[in-house]
Formats: C-alpha cells, structure tokens, sequence
C-alpha cells in the first residue's frame, strides 16, 4: 500500500507538501500541486480517511518528541510518559529536536515510516501542519506543553499567561518596577504566552512596558547570558530579571555574576521552571513551577485510550495548575534590602 512518503519521493516533494494538497492547506504552487496529485493518481494513494481503517495490527510503540533531552523539565515529563505506556505494554521511542523545526519533521517522516501508533508531540514552533501530516497518516497525536492553532488535536499544557502574570505580580508586590523578561523564540507559543502575562502584570499594575526590557532568545544558558547583558546594558538597569525557562535563569546567573552584581542583593532574579531537587541541593531560584512529571503522564494516558478505541470524544485542551515556590533569589522587598 503506498504511503505519503511514496508519493512524495515519487512527487520529489517532501511529505509535508503532499499533506497540504491533502489537506487543502498552507501554500503549494499550482505546478507542485499537479505534480502531486498525478503522483497521487498512478500510485493509487489511499488518503487519511481510510488509510486508518486500512492500518495492519498496532506497534505497541508509541513516540515522544521533545525539543531539550538536556532540560529536566523534559527529562521529567518523559519519565512520566515512560511510567504510564510501559505499565500499559507499550515501548517509547524518545526523539530530541533541539528546538528545530526542521529536524523535528525529520524525525517526524521517520517515525510514520516506523508505523509508531501514536505521537506525543512538543512542536519546535507552533505550526499545524506537521500536526496535520501525521494525522494524514491514520496516526494519533498529542500536543505537549505548547499550543498549535488551527488544528483539532488534543493538547496537555500548564497555563503560561497566568503563571507568568502572578510571577510578576508577586516582583511588582516587592517593590520592583522595572523588571527585564529573557525567554524563548517568537515562534514558540510559551515563550509568547510568558510575556504576554509579563505585560498584563505591568499594565495592571499601572507600571510602564519597556519594550527595551523583553527579550526573546533561545531556552538555553548561552541565550540566557547574552540576553541579560543586553537588559544590564540599558540605563537605568532593571532591578529584577525575569525568565523564560531554568537554563535562561542559569545563563543570566552567570552573566549578573560576571558584572559583579549580587543576587538578589542587586538583582532579583525569578523564573519559569524549577530544577529537579535531585539535582540541586540548596536550591536559590525562585520558580513557576510546572508538573511536568503529571504533563506526561496525563498525555500518554489520553493518547493510549484513543489508541484503544476507549475514547472518541472530541479533543480537549487539560490545562494543569503551575504553582510559585519562593525562595532567596527574589529577596525582600526592596525597600528592606541591604544597600
Ligand atoms: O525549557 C523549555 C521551556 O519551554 C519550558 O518552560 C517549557 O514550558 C517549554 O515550553
């Protein structure tokens, strides 16, 4: 039975493209299109539809791709989707994009050609139609931690907007008004979502938004440097750092440390994301923290009764709680700290 990827070689396409003729999505040339569809007509190509009905016996396989296999946040929520597939018979086969869209539909094709019964998916960026492909495919999927518009799909999250609202709320409560938000690519719907709660704090507060203060890089601790030496940069300099994501926080740390500035004697420091206590034995950072453990958990488990016929209701968005653990890095409120 020939698949999408048959096609798509056939078409010299990449399979993506052959999922928006499908689909009738996103942008194909007229003369791509006709190459497609004739490609699609002499490989007799069964469409979705009945491609699922058509699926042989399951895998027993089910994929998680995540976008930091360095990240905690992710070696945790992978730890809860292995604890509920294996107690289910299910194997997981675990894929790293490092953030990258292109390498995350790569091993995406790969992964459909494995016949895996289901993805758990942390999109690189917040685009529907690698969601779409694998739907084109009889395969079911999941949305982890991020959201993805225009497409019916379920999705397990934690509420960014509101997590980074009362993070900041919290700050403005110390006493701070010009506080500095690092975080992630525009392209990424937590990133965005932070610094929409970031702003909505402020403006609350009836605080200005510096837009020299919102800085969007990568979730890493080498974007988390050059980020704060860009906030540290402007006069007056910030009096907190907010950010996006523990490895920007230990970034910025280290860039507050090497411009000899005290935390939080000189500079509050708080952030999305704790770090496992397994792994920090003091621990300093004030955090939002997520239930990344239970994000996996939740996802495998909707995705498995999918896969099990046990549930064909409409797709859902479960939007777990966050919770704030303070801790030294914030401080006092201002007007108490030590000169
Ligand atoms: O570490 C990566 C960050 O982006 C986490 O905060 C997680 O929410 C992801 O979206």
């Amino acid at each position: 039975m020939p698949t999408i990827h048959d096609v798509a070689k056939q078409a010299g396409v990449a399979p993506i493209t052959v999922s928006r003729v499908i689909n009738n999505s996103g942008y194909v040339s007229l003369k791509t299109r006709e190459r497609v569809e004739t490609a699609i007509a002499a490989l007799q190509y069964v469409p979705n539809s009945l491609a699922r009905s058509l699926r042989s016996k399951q895998t027993k396989t089910i994929a998680l791709v995540l976008t930091d296999i360095t990240n905690p946040f992710f070696t945790t929520m992978a730890r809860g989707v292995e604890d509920i597939a294996n107690k289910q018979g299910f194997n997981v086969i675990f894929c790293n994009t490092d953030e990258s869209e292109t390498k995350q539909n790569n091993y995406l094709t790969v992964l459909l050609q494995k016949q895996v019964d289901g993805i758990l998916l942390v999109p690189a960026r917040s685009h529907a139609e690698p969601i779409k492909l694998i739907q084109s495919q009889g395969v079911e999927v999941v949305i982890l931690d991020r959201k993805v518009p225009d497409v019916q799909v379920d999705v397990v999250r934690c509420n960014s907007e509101k997590g980074a609202q009362q993070l900041i709320q919290y700050l403005i409560g110390l006493g701070h008004q010009r506080i500095a938000i690092l975080t992630g690519p525009e392209g990424v719907s937590t990133a965005v979502d932070r610094v929409t709660g970031y702003r909505q704090a402020l403006v609350e507060a009836g605080l200005e938004v510096n837009d020299a203060f919102i800085c969007h890089g990568e979730f890493t601790q080498a974007s988390g440097y050059e980020m704060a030496r860009q906030v540290l940069s402007i006069v007056p300099q910030p009096t907190a750092i907010f950010a996006g994501n523990n490895f920007i926080a230990l970034g910025a740390l280290r860039a507050l440390r090497d411009a000899n500035l005290r935390v939080p004697e000189d500079m509050a420091l708080v952030t999305f994301d704790d770090l496992p206590l397994t792994l920090v034995v003091d621990p300093f950072l004030t955090v939002v923290a997520q239930p990344s453990y239970e994000m996996g958990q939740q996802a495998t488990e909707l995705l498995l009764a999918r896969l099990k016929g046990e549930t064909f209701r409409e797709h859902q968005e479960l939007i777990l709680s966050t919770k704030i653990i303070v801790r030294r890095s914030s401080g006092l409120p201002l007007d108490g700290r030590q000169e």
